[in-house]
């Protein structure tokens, strides 16, 4: 049986064996409420408070205080535009973000906010004259992300960011997909908010947070307990926030390290697949524009969800980058939004690397890549051929 080859680390990846560690006894013999007053809650308030000074660092905002923890991205992402957005002013997000953030404000929507979307290029980027082209105002809310999680395209948050505040707007980023491989600085992104999650760099899942910038006129989701100082009630998760702060603490140290070791397999992966196979087109920006791990490609005339089961057939696991999964046509919001050719978005498909790729998986799932289109094209059956 080959081995199989693990292309999709832009949905999760593997925890860490050094975060894993510094979780364990979190997990079992000092199990404190952080909460609680005895002393086993405030040994964990004080790992708790640790975890969030090290998430702090890595995004550097100066006080720990600003973060909040939650069960993820989408969690956070839900909190900063709802908790962020103003009854009388609009919700503008860019075309091409993340379900939890679009979702979200096509909520707000139906309860009768304005919701406003910010068109892209064919390279997935937000045009910076677009803030002023959509006519943002004083109350608004605009949220664009740092990294695009289908394409890789690496938008201009600062940019977005001052135009937004010259017009008297709040501005989020979600930068869940660009921790641990990309720079991420609240103060050189200039932003109001930031949405982080734990299993996109080397935590657990089910944990993340939002950094607020103090003074933001931030209003709580949930009611129930002064957690979290009172903006996200509910028992902190200490192994959780633990694991994360100990993500964060390695993603900060190895960040140059992590990037420049991404960024060459996925450059190693498209000339690879690019030199084998014929009619493929890379979606989103040319490296090294975009984000180092992500490769999106589509391969001309293949259905995306058709290829996307043959390589898990051939033990290549990567993602779809349209919505193929019952075998429709539906294209991905965001291949749309850049205007691409239906045929092209319908046969893309993304592979992500991670820190836990090697070399020679590259080599090998070029390989198979290779053997699954030619089986697809030549109407072959899965059957092992060479
Ligand atoms: C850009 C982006 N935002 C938010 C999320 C949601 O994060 P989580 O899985 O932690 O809820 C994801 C996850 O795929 C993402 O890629």
């Amino acid at each position: 049986m080959p081995q199989r080859i693990y292309l999709d680390h832009a949905a999760t990846g593997p925890v860490d064996p050094r975060v894993f560690e510094a979780m364990r006894p979190w997990l079992s013999e000092r199990f404190g409420n952080a909460a609680a007053v005895h002393r086993r809650g405030q040994e964990a308030r004080a790992a708790l408070e640790a975890a969030r000074a090290q998430v702090a660092a890595l995004i550097g905002a100066g006080d720990p205080a600003d973060l909040i923890f939650t069960s993820g991205g989408t969690e956070a992402n839900q909190l900063a535009l709802v908790g962020l957005s103003r009854p009388g002013g609009a919700v503008v997000t860019s075309a091409v973000e993340h379900a939890s953030v679009l979702e979200a404000a096509r909520a707000l929507a139906s309860l009768g906010r304005v919701h406003r979307q910010l068109p892209v290029t064919s390279l997935a980027l937000v045009p910076k004259e677009a803030v002023d082209e959509a006519g943002v105002g004083p109350g608004d809310l605009v949220s664009v992300m740092l990294v695009q999680n289908e394409v890789g395209s690496i938008e201009p948050v600062r940019a977005i960011a001052d135009a937004a505040h010259r017009r008297g707007a709040l501005v989020h980023t979600d930068a869940v997909q660009a921790a641990g491989s990309w720079p991420v600085d609240v103060a050189e992104l200039g932003v109001d908010a930031l949405s982080l999650s734990a299993h996109k760099f080397g935590g657990p899942q089910g944990v993340g947070a939002l950094w607020i910038r103090p003074g933001a006129p931030f209003a709580p989701l949930f009611a129930g307990g002064a957690h979290e100082r009172g903006r996200r009630p509910g028992t902190v998760p200490v192994a959780l926030a633990v694991g994360m702060g100990e993500a964060a603490r390695l993603a900060r140290i190895e960040l140059p390290e992590r990037a420049f070791r991404l960024s060459r397999l996925r450059d190693r992966l498209l000339r690879e697949v690019r030199s084998r196979v014929r009619g493929v087109e890379l979606n989103g920006p040319e490296p090294p524009e975009r984000s180092p791990g992500n490769l999106n490609l589509s391969f001309e005339g293949i259905a995306a969800g058709i290829l996307l089961v043959r390589l898990d057939l051939e033990g290549v696991e990567a993602s779809a980058g349209a919505a193929c999964a019952s075998g429709s046509t539906d294209v991905s919001h965001v291949l749309r939004a850049m205007g691409l050719p239906p045929g092209r978005a319908q046969s893309a498909l993304r592979f992500t690397v991670g820190t836990t790729t090697r070399p020679r998986d590259i080599d090998e799932a070029a390989r198979r890549i290779r053997r699954a289109v030619a089986g697809i094209r030549e109407g072959r059956g899965v059957a092992r051929e060479a």
